[in-house]
């Protein structure tokens, strides 16, 4: 069987995007970038401080419209920056919107973060997910600034997602 997936990530700052678009072009996905409408922002003391409460408060802010039809595809990955050792609010929101059309799919996930905070997050994704455990997963530091050491570790992920396709 061919995979059909497709990558559902938020990135403020490239890093989870730069892991989306190589994985895309990897295993030949379809991405999907989720875009807040009111976007947080991202400088300063208010970056750390709105970001952080937004996912510690569980919030769903709303999203600008997006197209997902779910038919097309047997696994979603989804991606995100750690933010206060959880994922990205606007990924609460998609999951919530979503969360019929995504049961029946495959799933699994990348966080990009600083330091600490990955595996929790990682775990908080695939509980909000309703998923015992992700078909693959992957934890990048900084990605933009240490291709070199991203390169292998997606390779390795696309691996475990196309060696896992059960
Ligand atoms: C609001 C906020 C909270 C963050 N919390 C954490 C954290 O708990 N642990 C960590 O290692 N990095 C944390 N970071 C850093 C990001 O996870 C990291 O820079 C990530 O690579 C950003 O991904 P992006 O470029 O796709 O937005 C935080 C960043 C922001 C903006």
């Amino acid at each position: 069987m061919i995979m059909n997936a497709v990558i559902v990530y938020y990135s403020m700052s490239g890093n989870s995007k730069l892991v989306a678009e190589a994985i895309a072009k990897r295993i030949g996905a379809d991405t999907l970038e989720l875009v807040p409408v009111k976007q947080y922002p991202d400088t300063g003391f208010k970056k750390y401080f709105w970001g952080g409460k937004s996912a510690i408060m569980g919030a769903k802010p709303a999203l600008q419209p997006y197209s997902f039809n779910a038919d097309k595809y047997d696994t979603v990955i989804i991606g995100s920056p750690v933010w206060a050792s959880s994922f990205a609010p606007p990924l609460r929101t998609f999951i919530e919107e979503q969360r019929e059309e995504l049961r029946r799919m495959r799933k699994a996930a990348f966080v990009c973060f600083m330091g600490s905070g990955d595996q929790k997050a990682l775990a908080k994704l695939t509980k909000a997910l309703d998923a015992d455990s992700l078909a693959a997963e992957l934890a990048l530091v900084e990605p933009k600034n240490k291709s070199g050491e991203a390169a292998k570790k997606i390779d390795d992920f696309c691996r475990r997602l196309t060696e896992n396709e059960a």
